[in-house]
């Protein structure tokens, strides 16, 4: 059996480098800071942080969240503190941590996404955009753009146009073929894909007769989205070249080893760490534990080895 120590387990997303595969979801785990007190956040390859928008936004009123079967819904909306205070209160907590902080971005419109990565590109600390054109709880922009394939591509070819950091685009789930916003991300210029954002649901209380969301519909997360987030997984590793940071419903390491095989370069843990907030780091510890086991000498070896024959 193999030792910890004689297992790389660092990865490569185009340009980016993360010293392990595991990072948190965006809106799963604050700006990073939050969590500090219940994770070791050093030992994570990445952080998502919560979206960012240009300006602060204060996110849809109560109720907001609901539990489901093996999941929950969201109608969060986007709160967040706006890039400026983001850069000036959030993002020095990464200077000087070996995790890569990247930021997830996000507009109602064209130029707000291209006014929120600008101010963020000669940030220090920022180690890649994670632009999100899959957000299925705001009224404009969001998954208005990550539903069109040529939305998609303008709105990654003119980022990219505009940032020298590693641009990860994050798809949706509420599409109907995936691989065609995929590819389409992938020709606008994207370093990576993250996927997949929420499934669009609703959930009804039956003695008032009205919807439990204050936004109607929401974002299902947790366990229940895993078959469908590996499924696109496999889908966008089969029709795009760039590398694929999965998630959906990831709460155990051998989840975590099932998104890799299907086409996962580097995974992202979200809903699991509302449950338990030091959940991802004992998430890098069993997968460690099965390339110990498994005589895995490099975790990107794995990457794609689903056999299908
Ligand atoms: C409460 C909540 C807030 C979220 N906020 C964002 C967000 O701001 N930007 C984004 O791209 N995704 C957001 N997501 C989606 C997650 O990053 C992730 O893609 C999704 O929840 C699937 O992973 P999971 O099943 O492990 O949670 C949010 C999810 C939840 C549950």
């Amino acid at each position: 059996m193999k030792k910890p120590s004689d297992i790389n387990l660092s990865v490569q997303m185009g340009p980016l480098t993360l010293q392990n595969p595991v990072t948190t979801a965006s809106g799963t785990f604050g700006y990073g800071i939050e969590y500090a007190p219940y994770c070791d956040i050093t030992r994570l390859g990445g952080v998502t942080v919560k979206g960012i928008n240009l300006e602060p936004r204060k996110g849809h009123c109560q109720p907001r969240i609901v539990e489901t079967a093996s999941g929950m819904l969201n109608c969060i909306g986007l709160q967040n503190t706006g890039v400026d205070v983001f850069i000036k209160e959030k993002l020095p907590f990464f200077h000087n941590i070996p995790t890569a902080c990247i930021v997830n971005v996000n507009g109602s419109s064209l130029d707000e996404y291209i006014a929120v990565t600008e101010k963020l590109s000669d940030q220090k600390g920022v180690a890649a955009l994670e632009v999100n054109v899959s957000c299925p709880n705001v009224s404009k922009g969001g998954i208005a753009f990550g539903v069109d394939p040529l939305m998609t591509e303008r709105v990654t070819k003119e980022l990219r146009g505009r940032t020298h950091l590693p641009l990860i685009v994050k798809l949706s789930p509420n599409v109907t073929d995936i691989s065609t916003i995929a590819r389409a991300a992938e020709n606008g210029g994207a370093d990576a894909l993250s996927l997949i954002n929420t499934l669009l649901g609703m959930a009804i209380d039956t003695k008032t007769r009205k919807p439990v969301l204050s936004n109607i519909t929401g974002g299902l997360s947790g366990p229940a989205i895993k078959p469908v987030a590996l499924r696109c997984v496999w889908q966008v590793y089969n029709a795009v070249s760039i590398p694929i940071i999965g998630m959906g419903g990831i709460s155990s390491g051998q989840d975590a080893i099932e998104f890799i095989l299907a086409g996962a370069t580097a995974i992202s843990v979200g809903t699991a760490n509302f449950s338990d907030p030091g959940i991802s780091v004992k998430i890098l510890d069993q997968i460690i534990e099965y390339c110990c086991q498994n005589s895995i000498d490099s975790i990107s070896s794995l990457t794609g080895k689903l056999d299908v024959s």
